[in-house]
């Protein structure tokens, strides 16, 4: 504030730059990366407030991730394929807790839905809010700088491969951070004679048929694809060291837990253990690598595959404010959470309320990154929300003023883990209805009887 200033006060004579600055400030030009969740939900609030602003996205797609695509490698024009859906794929969070804010899934929607269910709601989203005149599509971000106080953001046409450089003056990210996999070096996987993908390539469960297969991983796709696989291989080997413990008696026959991998030969792996187990094909369910290629040194930040440092309150670059994650959290309602950052950047952009200090700012991160090496964690943890979700939508609301994430969404994700964990067989035969922010109801599907659920 008091640069501006003193800078108009130096100006003075030139009016036209003045009043440029001053633009600058009232009508704020912002570029949202991503038409996934991200971008949908930003365009959806920043198009409420009036403010202006361009959706760059690489595909001709809404709904980033959702969307099932039978290939995989590269797309139709040669852009690596971005979404990880799989076709079996039914979501593992209820119902409640996948809706953006005051939007609700159809009353026939099931309590997991389909991808084909989650997907057709993100599109009616883009239709209801008229989102998609807002949108570039087959518009590829190449690099993004921050050069004399702007955003200098260069994109490209897919197809036509045509340049474009535009100024902005903030910067939404709303890229995901489940498309570039994580993907280990197995001691002797050249040696091995079966298939090795990882599961951003996995598909379909056919492949698997009547096949020994081994699983690496026990994250969220490493457990979904497990149940899928187990149904039609002749055996399926589980090898992670997941401290959750999820009871493998409901497994059927042919699956058996194995601790991490040691090597692989001609025919199959050795774990560290010592024992062995003959197996045709591998799918690594090692999860994901953060990626941002398009950003450099000048965003301020420093990027590793597990993290992005530093920023305030998970999402805002404490460098360069003007740049926003989101979705750059885990173990959360994530489509909620991303809703939630969606309307704290856009109460930010509209001037409702202003971010403290760098300093400021960067001691709170530095407190968040004292307290996870106290617990004798790391870096590698520091996007993780898990029982701080609650506390965390509670102080957004008190720093941005947006409307509160309802307490009743955290409380149903916690009990929705709880009933993962006692059985990933049957923890998707659930409802769950929210009767208030505060309380909801959980029945048995095909029950006619619902029985108040009394925690708190
Ligand atoms: C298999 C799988 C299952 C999941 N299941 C669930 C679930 O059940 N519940 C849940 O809550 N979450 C789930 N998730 C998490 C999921 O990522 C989020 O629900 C949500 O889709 C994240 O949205 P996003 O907009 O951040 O990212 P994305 O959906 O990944 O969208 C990012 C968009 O950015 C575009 N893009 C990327 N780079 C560029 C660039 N340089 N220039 C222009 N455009 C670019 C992409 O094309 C894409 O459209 C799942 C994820 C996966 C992979
Ligand atoms: C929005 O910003 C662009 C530049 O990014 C500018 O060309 C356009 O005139 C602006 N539109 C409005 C309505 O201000
Ligand atoms: C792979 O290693 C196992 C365990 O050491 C061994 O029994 C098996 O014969 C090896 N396979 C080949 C083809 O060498
Ligand atoms: C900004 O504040 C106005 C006035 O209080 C409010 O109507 C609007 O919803 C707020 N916008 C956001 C995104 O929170
Ligand atoms: C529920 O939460 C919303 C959002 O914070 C709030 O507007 C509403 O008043 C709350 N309802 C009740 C009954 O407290
Ligand atoms: C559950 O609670 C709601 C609200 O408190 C109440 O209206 C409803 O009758 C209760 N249902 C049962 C089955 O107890």
């Amino acid at each position: 504030m008091y640069k501006r200033l003193v800078f108009c006060g130096l100006c003075f004579v030139n009016y036209i730059m003045c009043e440029k600055i001053q633009d600058k400030i009232t009508n704020p030009r912002v570029c949202v990366i991503g038409a996934g969740v991200a971008g949908l939900s930003s365009a959806r609030y920043l198009k409420e407030e009036g403010i202006n602003f361009t959706v760059l996205e690489c595909t001709r797609y809404v709904g980033g991730t959702w969307r099932y695509d039978p290939r995989v490698g590269t797309d139709e024009n040669g852009l690596p394929l971005h979404t990880s859906m799989y076709k079996h794929l039914r979501t593992n969070l209820p119902k409640p807790t996948m809706e953006l804010n005051g939007y609700r899934l159809p009353d026939d929607t099931p309590s997991y839905p389909s991808w084909e269910r989650y997907y057709k709601y993100l599109k009616d989203i883009a239709e209801h809010f008229d989102l998609e005149k807002h949108i570039k599509f087959l518009h590829l971000v190449v690099s993004v700088k921050r050069i004399d106080n702007v955003w200098k953001v260069k994109h490209k046409h897919v197809i036509t491969g045509e340049e474009f450089n535009e100024d902005y003056d903030y910067v939404l990210i709303g890229t995901g951070h489940h498309s570039k996999p994580n993907r280990p070096v197995i001691k002797g996987e050249e040696k091995f004679k079966g298939t090795i993908i990882h599961s951003h390539d996995y598909r379909t469960p056919e492949p698997y048929a009547h096949r020994r297969v081994l699983i690496i991983g026990a994250g969220p796709s490493g457990m979904e694809i497990s149940l899928v696989v187990a149904e039609v291989a002749s055996r399926l080997v589980h090898s992670h060291h997941s401290p959750a413990k999820f009871d493998a008696t409901f497994f059927p026959s042919v699956y058996v837990k194995r601790p991490d991998v040691q090597e692989l030969n001609e025919t199959g792996v050795v774990f560290v253990d010592g024992s062995f187990e003959e197996v045709d094909d591998v799918i690594l369910c090692t999860g994901y690598e953060y990626d941002y290629p398009f950003l450099d040194s000048s965003s301020g930040l420093t990027f590793s595959t597990i993290s992005v440092v530093p920023l305030y309150k998970y999402m805002v670059n404490i460098h360069e404010p003007s740049m926003v994650f989101m979705g750059l959290v885990v173990r959360a309602c994530l489509v909620v959470a991303i809703d939630a950052q969606a309307r704290y950047a856009t109460a930010l952009i509209k001037g409702n309320f202003t971010l403290p200090s760098k300093e400021e700012m960067m001691a709170d991160w530095q407190s968040h990154v004292d307290n996870l090496l106290a617990k004798g964690r790391s870096l590698k943890d520091i996007h993780i929300l898990a029982d701080k979700e609650d506390a965390y939508y509670e102080d957004l609301t008190r720093e941005s003023g947006i409307a509160r994430v309802p307490p009743v969404l955290f409380k149903i994700r916690d009990m929705d883990m709880k009933a993962k964990i006692k059985n990933l067989f049957t923890y998707r035969n659930y409802v769950y209805t929210v009767l208030d922010n505060e309380t909801f109801t959980r029945r048995l599907q095909d029950e006619s009887t619902t029985s108040n659920n009394t925690v708190m």
